[in-house]
């Protein structure tokens, strides 16, 4: 339906999703799941890297494997909720650099207030992963991405467990050479801006606020 985007069509990815939307489900058990499917995600993200040739010994001969090939990847978590993705992104990329963009949304005008901004360096050489479980109106990660650009940043990809069509949308039209990579497209968004059906405000159900 999008060509910028790529959804994880996985049946754990489904369980998981469907555990993570229940609203009783604990912080302690919400924290797990967002761990368990961001690494899903990734993985995901992650098929195309490009590898370089290696000799080895295994203990019984010589024989060639492949090793990733280039700058380490930089993942960029948007302040709060895509702290939350991290610890299972890089459990499968464990030598990444890590970044942070410090973004909230106003409740009233919904628009992205950034607060922070720290990304690794040689951003012309890296694949940059930016992280943020929900792609709702779409304006934190085309804020986010502006601020990457300019930054020098040239390969990025976004990651996400819930997106809406309208945010999908926004990243196209404002950067469609970003892909991005979610583990469910929902329906819409409330007048509110939250996503129909969703899960509700990823940071506080992470962080057990409000
Ligand atoms: C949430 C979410 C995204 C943003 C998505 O963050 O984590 O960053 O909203 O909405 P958008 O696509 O309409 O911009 P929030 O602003 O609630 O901040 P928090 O992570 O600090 O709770
Ligand atoms: N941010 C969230 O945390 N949830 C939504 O549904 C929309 C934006």
């Amino acid at each position: 339906m999008f060509p910028n985007l790529n959804v994880i069509d996985h049946p754990l990815v489904r369980h998981k999703i469907t555990k993570l939307r229940e609203k009783s489900t604990a912080t302690r058990d919400f924290k797990s799941l967002v761990h368990e499917i961001s690494m899903l995600v990734a993985y995901e993200a992650t098929s195309d890297l490009p590898l370089e040739e290696v000799d080895l010994e295994t203990p019984l001969e010589r024989t060639r494997g492949h090793q990733l090939s280039g700058k380490k990847l930089a993942l960029v978590p948007i302040l709060r909720a895509g702290l939350g993705m991290v610890g299972g992104v890089t459990e499968l990329v464990p030598n990444a650099r890590v970044g942070h963009i410090g973004l909230y949304r106003d409740e009233d005008s919904l628009n992205p207030v950034d607060y922070y901004f720290k990304i690794p360096g040689d951003e012309e050489d890296r694949l940059f992963l930016v992280l943020d479980p929900m792609l709702a109106t779409g304006g934190s990660a085309v804020s986010a991405i502006n601020t990457l650009k300019q930054a020098g940043s040239q390969r990025i990809r976004f990651l996400c467990l819930v997106a809406a069509p309208e945010g999908v949308q926004a990243m196209l039209d404002k950067h469609p050479d970003v892909q991005i990579y979610a583990a469910t497209l929902d329906r819409e968004l409330d007048d509110r801006g939250y996503i129909l059906p969703g899960l509700g405000d990823a940071g506080d159900r992470l962080f057990g606020t409000r």
